[in-house]
This record gives C-alpha cells, structure tokens and sequence, in this order.
C-alpha cells in the first residue's frame, strides 16, 4: 500500500511505520491518522510481521500533536466526532491491535504525539525527547484519550499537573514517571527499540496477543481483570505454541513457535 504521509517498512519481522510529516513536525491531520489506521491493520494481518514500531520522521519530533490548523474553526459537535473518529480509528486501534506495539518518541511528543506514544504498548525515547500535553494553552484538553492514560501511566497527581501546566517534561522525567521505559541517544534510538522487538518476536505471538488483551483489563472500571486473564490462560492450553514451547522445555531445546 502506498501512503502520502507515513512511511512503512518490514525487515525481520520488525515493522516500522513512521509518520513522515517533518515540515509539521509531524502533526497528525486527518489524512495521517486514516493512513496510520491503514498501516497499523496491514502490518496486523501480515504473518510475517511480529512486532510494530512507530516513530516520527527527522531528528526534530516524534509527533507535535493534532494538526492545530484542522480544528480551528471546529464547532462543538465537530470537536467531539474528531475526538471520537481518532480514539476509535487509531489510539483505541493500537492499544488493542493484537501485535506489540512501541513507540520510539524521537523528538517533541506533544498533545496527539503523547497520545499516540501512550496509546502504543511500551515506550522508548531517545534524550532530546521532549513530552507534553499542551491542549489546555489552546483552550481545549486532551481528546485521544490523554486524560485517561496519563494517569494511568504516571498517576493522577503527576497528569494533573502535567496537563493543568500545558508544560513539557525531558526524557529522564519522563523515565522516572514510568511514562518510558528506556532512554537512549537518538543515534542508538532505533537499533535499541529493534533488539527488543527481536527479543519479543522470539516468544509466542499467540501467547502475546493473550497477555496484552489481559494486560489491557488492567484497571478498567465494569472490567474484572483477573477474570480475564483466566479466560485467556486457559486459552493458551489449546494453542499450538504453547504444545512447542513446553515440548522444547522439556527437550531442552529452543522452541520454534508456529503462532497458532
Ligand atoms: N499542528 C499543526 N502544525 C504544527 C504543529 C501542530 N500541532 N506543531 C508544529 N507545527 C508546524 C508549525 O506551524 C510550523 O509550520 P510552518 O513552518 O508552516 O509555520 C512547523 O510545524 C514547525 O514548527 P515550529 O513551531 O516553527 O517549530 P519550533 O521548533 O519553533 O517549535 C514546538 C516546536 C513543538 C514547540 C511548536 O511547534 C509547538 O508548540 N507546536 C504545537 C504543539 C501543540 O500544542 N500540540 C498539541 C496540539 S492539540
């Protein structure tokens, strides 16, 4: 498939997709977030395809956020169909995509751009990383789902007051937050997410997609968590990866799962 403002590139079952806007510091419009929906579903279908990573172009940002020009003549119903359109579309699309998902945060990742980030299962960034949530200086607040996975990610207190400031925070902030789990130079940024992307790819997909749906019941109100990982623990006894992975355990061997 071809893109105007992403690019999307597999090698060893690693796919990155990058959002390649630089002149706008890669700010989402609409067209980027449909596109990004399209990659996102493509590289999920694709066997081949273990792990996805998702970064933004130049050495500048990540993603600066919502593209701010597209929304400055909204009305209230169309702020609140954006809003819709995009969580669905694509931030509530990667949290539940049932491949790994990292975000390797280049640069500025700031209103949509940390949405997008935190939308993605884990996070790396690199050290000119600079996160935020900047809506509240633009009379609105976070519409892909900011108000609620700030502070599921960093607690209530830390999102308060990184939202309430519109301020942005570097990446060792961010490290201590828990809002990254690794800070690299941006040199080492991208070998870094793909030795981990390797590191995953080599486990059982089957069992992966079982744990990030269980991991993605964590602390959701209406949702008893624990009941669904027991639903997809037991899931796993009927997989074939799991019959490979015990049976290499016991040969001493390493497994070689067929991800069914
Ligand atoms: N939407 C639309 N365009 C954006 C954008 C956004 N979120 N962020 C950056 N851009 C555009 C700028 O308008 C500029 O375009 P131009 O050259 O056509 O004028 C270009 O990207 C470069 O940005 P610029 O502001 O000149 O870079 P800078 O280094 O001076 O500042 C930022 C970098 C990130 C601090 C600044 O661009 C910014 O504050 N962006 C908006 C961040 C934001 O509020 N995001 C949340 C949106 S809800």
């Amino acid at each position: 498939m071809s893109y105007t403002n992403i690019l999307s590139e597999e090698k060893n079952g690693i796919t990155t997709i990058t959002v390649n806007r630089p002149n706008k510091l890669n700010a989402l419009n609409k067209e980027t977030i449909k596109e990004l929906h399209d990659a996102f579903k493509e590289a999920n279908k694709d066997k081949n395809v273990k792990v996805i990573i998702v970064t933004g172009s130049g050495d500048k940002a990540f993603v600066a956020g919502a593209d701010i020009s597209e929304f400055a003549e909204f009305s209230i119903e169309k702020g609140s169909k954006l809003a819709a359109k995009g969580q669905k579309l694509l931030f509530d699309y990667i949290e539940n995509l049932s491949k790994p998902v990292i975000a390797a945060v280049n640069g500025f990742a700031l209103g949509g751009g940390l949405e997008l980030a935190m939308a993605c299962h884990f996070r790396i960034a690199s050290d000119n990383a600079k996160m935020g949530l900047p809506e509240v200086s633009l009379g609105v607040i976070p519409g892909y789902g900011g108000t609620q996975r700030l502070p599921n990610l960093v607690g209530k207190g830390r999102a308060m007051e990184m939202i309430m400031t519109a301020g942005m925070i570097n990446a060792d902030q961010a490290l201590s937050y828990g809002l990254v789990n690794h800070v690299t130079t941006q040199e080492a940024l991208m070998s870094f997410c793909e030795s981990i992307a390797l590191k995953i790819s080599r486990n059982s997909s089957v069992a992966i997609s079982a744990a990030i749906k269980a991991i993605n019941a964590y602390n959701i109100d209406g949702v008893n968590g624990y009941k669904v990982e027991i639903n997809e623990f037991g899931n796993c006894f009927g997989t074939d990866d799991f019959i490979e992975g015990t049976t290499a355990f016991l040969q001493k061997r390493k497994a070689n799962f067929p991800g069914k």
